[in-house]
């Protein structure tokens, strides 16, 4: 397989965004870019690996979008069958989402990842992941992987359309590795299989890896109270 790993040139789909910040803070301010309209990494329609994905997979039962933006994704999954929930931060980003016409069976709430409420452990079938784990500070994917792996159920599926080597010097986006995926998730996680996509984004092409996991069935993971 032919992955590439972090190599960096200029400019990259979520633009000048500093990443300065302290370990676990994220530096970046999501709620005024969307006030500003700062979203370069806002395509109008939902990521093409997934609708691909979908073509041949739609999902059934809960899906949990996570920092889901304006909802493209969200939308392209309710529109085949599954009831989406898309979870972001922002709330301008989540009017946004809430004022495109109604597909089906979406809804959206406004929470950040690493505070969910404790009912929502054990609740979804599918996390649908695009474009929020490169979006955090790379410090805080320990904490994003055990947000995903407390809302699946037993037996849930993790599917990720992962951005490898980002374009921009800094992140975000922050670019990772099929190992450091692997080492994240591998404890909880079995992976069912994995391909480079041939449809993506301008830009992002050859840059990502898409993943469909499966949480194990003896994993107990709990939200704090
Ligand atoms: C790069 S944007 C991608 C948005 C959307 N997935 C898309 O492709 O258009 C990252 C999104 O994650 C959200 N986000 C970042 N950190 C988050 C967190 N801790 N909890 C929830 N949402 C978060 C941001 O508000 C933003 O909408």
């Amino acid at each position: 397989m032919n992955v590439n790993t972090n190599s960096a040139s200029p400019s990259g789909p979520l633009g000048s965004a500093s990443n300065s910040g302290s370990k676990q803070a994220d530096p970046v301010d999501w709620e005024a870019r969307y006030r500003v309209g700062d979203t370069p990494w806002d395509e109008g329609y939902a990521a093409p690996a997934l609708t691909t994905f979908l073509s041949k997979h739609p999902m059934r039962g809960e899906i949990l979008v996570p920092g889901c933006g304006t909802g493209h994704d969200v939308r392209a999954i309710a529109m085949l069958g599954g009831r989406v929930l898309g979870l972001d931060l922002s709330e301008t980003a989540l009017r946004m989402a809430r004022s495109a016409p109604h597909v089906a069976e979406e809804s959206y709430e406004q929470a950040k990842l690493f505070d969910l409420p404790a009912s929502w452990s054990g609740r979804f079938d599918w996390v649908v992941e695009h474009t929020c784990f490169c979006a955090i500070p790379p410090e805080s994917r320990g904490d994003y992987v055990r947000a995903i792996t407390a809302v699946l159920k037993p037996g849930g599926h993790y599917f990720a359309i992962f951005y490898l080597n980002p374009a921009a010097i800094e992140g975000p986006p922050h670019g990772t590795s099929r190992e450091e995926i692997k080492q994240l998730f591998e404890a909880d996680f079995e992976l069912q299989e994995e391909w480079l996509p041939s449809e993506a984004f301008e830009g992002r092409e050859r840059r990502e890896i898409c993943q469909l996991w499966r949480k194990g069935y003896e994993t107990i993971s709990l939200l704090d109270c």
